[in-house]
């Protein structure tokens, strides 16, 4: 069952009732100013930050479901209404929404009168802006009022949900014009505020969210909308909101456009105040008067989809397969923008208050966005580095705000250093920016000194050499990939954090996921120190990474399959021995990948087991069979009910690993199948089972065992995004950016005849068909470039700002 559809010309997806399965949600901004806004308006905003800096309040856990956002209630002769449905939830004559890249545009009716409010943040902007559209669509005039409403937040998300007994007394308000200013704390040490504005004279406001509701009463039926008339009320501690009133008068056919603002400000101590207790509004007029005019905010969108645009424009397919198009040119590269912006922070189901960038996931949501914010990757690997550990470890995540390593959380998950050296391989063969190896880069923020980014990369690659267990396995700390496999924390005290608590030695379980990250990320490691010139470095590196691969072997496989891990008593997981947890999806996925047992036999054998064991119609689950009761020496893996996370749960960031390692050993259609099961555009048809947004990849789709089976969650943030975005983009597709040049190297079904890609790589254009007369997989026949054949499938870096004809044929 479908709820909307893909509305591809215009690059948005179109959401035609607002009883979706869930709230389901875009995102507003792209580089400081950020908002979540869902299909019923619902949502909130903050500045760069979701915890310090949060602008409006938003309850998560909140009943009914998506309770709170930006809302404008209509008051239409004694009755009211909200175009995006929610919170009044009075019945439409006509509903859509339309999610498009960076804004959304929301559309109610009810008797006669149609009302959308479209919203996003522009270009290099702090503030949101939302444009109000009422129109008459009915044959005689008609008097309404219009009230907007949002509630703010005291700026620290966290404190404003706890700390009441401070909170409820400080709320500060200024009222000048159409602008509410909400200036809590600005008093003492903040020098920041938020406004709310309008770009029309107001009949009335509100400021104070209990005269706005009413005693008792809730977002859906708030007195002033109710009874049509603001209370002019000026908040003074309790909860400060910002509501306008205006009147309007319609004629039939007539529509009227009115411009609100949400605004963020920061004065330079030295400005901060107009006069005594009266803030300095000067740059909030400023940027009001940005936005005064319809034509203002046309231009606006129009430079906002200039930019989606020529981001998305970096690579395109031209395919018979809608929805393959779809994901390829539109929903997955924008999800992995977002991941960028947001990496775990504010989703629906991340509260914005918790974690900061982490460590690992950062570096591999780059492989999804690299090649569209260079620069801007090139800065986050320099972030992430400079938050390494002189010995080669890493903090597992960092604050954004702060950009220092997270104390709470600490270190010692060992797969995290060799993402470095992935991420920063991404970002080299993409630009062929070398200098980046040459960056200064501190340790610990500086706490340990600093070094290039090439000797960071070195003591990544030494960190796992240096911390090998009794097999010659790497050890693996807290946790590797899978934070849920906690081996050397054995915890029986409830609440207790299986992220944090290590309280055994260590010295003894072993994980073969990094041993295949090892082997997988080295030769880009050995690959660099070469081009340094420093042939020993690159020999000794491929040395050891022989080496782990033939112990990966030796001690890694289990017969049909490679093992998970050896635990801290030196017994195996993820083995045909155990009785539950035999066979794991990473180990398989990522010691393919590294092309361990390839040769052998093992890598099919070990992919023949995935599908055979972990496969369902909905994805390939983390591991089988599922831990049916808790594992002291598992951890937190066994917490989760069977089907769910990682017990069982379809994890899909791990899902693409397959994908790829299918492509590694040719059989292009099983890469294909694997991917097209999870990716979102083909779940569209079963939105009912699957719930989350049919336009990006979840977290989590709940696995066989699971009561809901084939039910997603934790839409959004996800590394799912980055791998799936590489599956597609470069094992199928088969345009992967290489150190010398592009190389095309397609694996795709059989039955396929052919597609056409356009790719930029470092400023050039190319214009790739690829045609596969003989329905192979693999292989690469014959490639020609600007209608001469060419000997390799490694195509030039050409000149910058030239573009080139290439036909590539399979065979
Ligand atoms: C979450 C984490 C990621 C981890 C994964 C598996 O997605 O963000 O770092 O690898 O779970 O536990
Ligand atoms: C929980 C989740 C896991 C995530 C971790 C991050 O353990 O199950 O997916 O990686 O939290 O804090």
């Amino acid at each position: 069952m479908k709820f909307g559809y893909f509305d591809d010309a215009n690059k948005e997806y179109v959401i035609q009732t607002p009883k979706t399965p869930y709230p389901w949600i875009n995102y507003l901004g792209n580089e400081q100013f950020f908002g979540l806004i869902s299909n019923t308006a619902g949502g909130y905003s903050f500045y760069r930050d979701a915890r310090l800096r949060r602008l409006t309040r938003y309850r998560y856990n909140n009943v009914p479901l998506d309770n709170g956002g930006r809302y404008f209630y209509v008051h239409d002769e004694g009755d009211y209404w909200t175009p995006g449905w929610m919170p009044v939830k009075r019945d439409l004559d006509f509903y859509e929404c339309r999610h498009g890249l960076g804004y959304t545009s929301i559309t109610g009716e009810r008797n006669g009168l149609r009302v959308n409010q479209l919203a996003f943040v522009p270009l290099g902007f702090n503030a949101e802006v939302y444009r109000v559209k009422v129109g008459n669509a009915s044959d005689s005039p008609k008097r309404v009022s219009l009230f907007s409403y949002l509630e703010f937040c005291l700026w620290n998300a966290h404190d404003d949900m706890t700390n009441f007994q401070r909170n409820l007394s400080i709320g500060e308000v200024e009222i000048e014009d159409s602008v509410i200013y909400h200036k809590t704390e600005y008093r003492e040490r903040r020098n920041h505020y938020a406004y709310y504005s309008v770009n029309r004279p107001i009949d009335g406001f509100d400021t104070d969210r209990d005269t706005f509701l009413g005693a008792f009463n809730g977002l859906d039926t708030p007195q002033v909308a109710s009874e049509g008339k603001s209370g002019n009320s000026v908040a003074s501690g309790w909860s400060p909101i910002a509501s306008h009133g205006i009147n309007l008068e319609l004629a039939p056919g007539e529509e009227q456009s009115l411009i609100f603002m949400l605004g963020y400000v920061e004065n330079p101590q030295e400005e901060k105040w107009e006069s005594l207790n009266v803030i300095n509004k000067k740059p909030a007029k400023a940027m009001i008067e940005a936005f005064a005019t319809d034509a203002q905010v046309d231009s606006a969108l129009a430079d906002l989809a200039a930019y989606w645009d020529g981001l998305l424009g970096k690579y395109s397919i031209q395919s018979s397969d809608d929805k393959l198009s779809r994901m390829v040119n539109i929903w997955n590269p924008y999800q992995c923008m977002v991941t960028f912006n947001m990496s775990r922070s504010a989703s629906y189901f991340e509260s914005g208050i918790g974690r900061g960038m982490g460590f690992r996931d950062s570096n591999q949501d780059l492989l999804g966005f690299v090649h569209q914010i260079p620069d801007r990757a090139r800065e986050r690997i320099i972030d992430i580095a400079s938050t390494q550990f002189e010995d080669g470890g890493a903090y597992h995540q960092y604050q954004p705000l702060t950009k220092q390593g997270n104390n709470e959380v600490g270190s010692g998950f060992n797969d995290d250093p060799l993402w470095l050296i992935t991420g920063t391989a991404a970002y080299i063969k993409e630009t062929g920016d070398y200098g980046i190896l040459d960056e200064d880069v501190p340790f610990d923020s500086g706490r340990q000194g600093s070094a290039t980014l090439f000797e960071h990369l070195k003591r990544s690659f030494d960190h796992v050499t240096n911390n090998l267990g009794p097999h010659g396995l790497p050890l693996i700390g807290r946790a590797d990939w899978n934070d849920c496999l906690n081996l050397n924390c054995f915890s029986n005290e409830p609440g207790e954090s299986f992220q944090t608590t290590t309280n055994l030695d260590g010295k003894t379980a072993e994980s073969v996921f990094i041993a295949g990250l090892f082997v997988f990320a080295g030769p880009d490691y050995a690959e660099l120190a070469r081009r340094r010139g420093l042939e020993d470095e690159a020999v000794r590196a491929e040395r050891e990474i022989e080496n782990m691969r033939k112990i990966t072997i030796e001690h890694g496989f289990d017969g049909d399959w490679f093992l998970r891990a050896y635990d801290y008593h030196g017994e195996k997981i993820g083995s045909r021995e155990n009785e539950e947890g035999q066979i794991f999806i990473e180990p398989q996925g990522f010691c393919v990948m590294a092309g361990i047992g390839v040769e052998e036999g093992l890598a099919e054998k070990a992919l023949n087991s995935v599908r055979d064991r972990l496969e369902t119609d909905y994805g390939i689950m983390l591991q089988q069979p599922a831990y049916s009761k808790y594992y002291l020496n598992l951890g937190e893996i066994s917490t989760y009910p069977p089907g769910y996370k990682e017990n069982a749960g379809i994890f899909c960031h791990n899902n693409p690993w397959v994908t790829i390692a299918e492509t590694v050993i040719g059989r292009g259609d099983r890469a294909f199948e694997t991917y097209a099961k999870i990716a979102p555009a083909y779940l569209e048809d079963i939105s009912e089972v699957h719930r989350m947004e049919p336009y990006v990849y979840s977290q989590m789709i709940a696995g066989r065992d699971a009561v809901r089976e084939g039910e997603a969650k934790n839409s959004w943030l996800t590394g799912t995004a980055a791998w799936n975005y590489v599956a597609i983009t470069q094992a199928i597709l088969g345009i992967q950016p290489d150190y010398d040049g592009l190389r095309v190297d397609p694996c795709i079904p059989q039955a396929w005849d052919g597609y056409s890609i356009s790719r930029s790589f470092r400023g050039a254009e190319y214009k790739i068909e690829i045609r596969n007369p003989h329905h192979v997989s693999k292989g690469v026949k014959s490639v020609t470039v600007d209608g001469k054949t060419v000997e390799s499938n490694v195509l030039p870096v050409f000149e910058a700002g030239t573009s080139h004809e290439v036909v590539v044929e399979l065979g």
